[in-house]
């Protein structure tokens, strides 16, 4: 069993598309076993994003993430960090698969509607940095 962050970004909460959102992660035949909504301060969002640090577009990125609430929450399965990454599509929506969450929901590079871990190593760290006390 396997565990990794997802975070569902403004652009689609502000849109009310949470529950469609859910719904490609479950019907994927992966569990949620923590959630909650936050609104990060852009220092949070950089903080999260650190691995980004010195990027173009970590300001923008920072700025964004900490726009609106966002929903996070931490999904349960086996290898699910290669699968959830699957489900949400390539990371520009104009390039993601059809049937993805980022092609279906997903407006721009930026605004791309969610976040999956990449690597074990990352998930243990962004399950950490939002659900510390998760057994
Ligand atoms: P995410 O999976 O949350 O990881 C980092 C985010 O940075 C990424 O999705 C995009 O929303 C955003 N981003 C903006 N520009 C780029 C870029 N050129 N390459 C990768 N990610 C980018």
């Amino acid at each position: 069993m396997e565990r990794t962050l997802f975070i569902i970004k403004p652009d689609a909460v502000r849109r009310n598309h949470i529950g469609r959102i859910l719904s490609f992660v479950e019907e994927a035949g992966m569990q949620v076993v923590a959630m909650r909504m936050v609104r990060l301060s852009a220092d949070d969002a950089r903080g999260f994003y650190h691995v980004h640090e010195g990027k173009d577009f970590y300001d923008t990125l920072a700025e964004y993430m900490s726009s609106g609430r966002c929903v996070v929450a931490v999904i349960e399965g086996d290898g699910v960090i290669n699968r959830l990454r699957g489900v949400c599509g390539a990371t520009d929506p104009s390039a993601a698969t059809e049937g993805t969450i980022r092609a279906t929901f997903g407006i721009s590079l930026t605004m791309n509607s969610v976040h999956a871990s990449d690597s074990p190593a990352s998930a243990q760290e962004e399950v950490r940095f939002f659900f510390p006390d998760l057994d």
